[in-house]
């Protein structure tokens, strides 16, 4: 099925440098970027994004790392883009994360842990809309989409 991905690329992978290294794995995977943009979070927007965290004893560090520099917020769709995107991300704790993935690649700590990605087509819809108007995101076709 065609989903859409919501993905968020942390502030410490652009202060690293990181940013074309990371969007470059979501595109060669096959994905089509739909929207995307460099912002500053708003602490509302970050709290709105880690409802789910907010009685968690790692809350308010979470917070306040995000809201510590720019991030980039995009729109990927794809078949099956939820589950793809999670497993190009690898697991939650770089540690863990298999060796292959943007974690496992480019993480060591699970607080900074490079990149955001929602857990299912819901609460995929439910984080963009944090960050973006329907008018933000760009319906197109790209040349290979039957090769998928
Ligand atoms: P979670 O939704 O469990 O992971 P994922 O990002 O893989 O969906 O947690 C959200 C973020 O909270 C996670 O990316 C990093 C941070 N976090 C911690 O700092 N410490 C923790 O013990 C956990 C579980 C998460
Ligand atoms: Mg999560």
């Amino acid at each position: 099925m065609i989903e859409n991905q919501f993905i968020m690329i942390k502030p410490n992978a652009i202060k690293r440098g990181l940013i074309g290294n990371i969007i470059e794995k979501y595109e060669k995977k096959g994905l089509k970027i739909i929207a995307l943009k460099l912002i500053q979070m708003k602490a509302s927007q970050a709290r709105a994004l880690y409802k789910e965290h907010e009685n968690k004893d790692f809350y308010q560090s979470l917070i306040d790392f995000v809201l510590s520099g720019p991030v980039i917020v995009m729109i990927v769709q794809g078949p099956n883009a939820v589950q793809a995107v999670r497993t190009l991300n690898g697991a939650t704790n770089p540690l863990e994360a298999d060796g292959g993935s943007i974690r496992g690649q480019l993480g060591l700590t699970i607080t900074k842990n490079i990149v955001h990605a929602s857990d299912s087509v819901e609460n995929a819809k439910k984080e963009w809309k944090i960050f973006f108007d329907d008018q933000e995101i760009i319906n197109y076709t790209l040349p290979y989409e039957n090769e998928l």
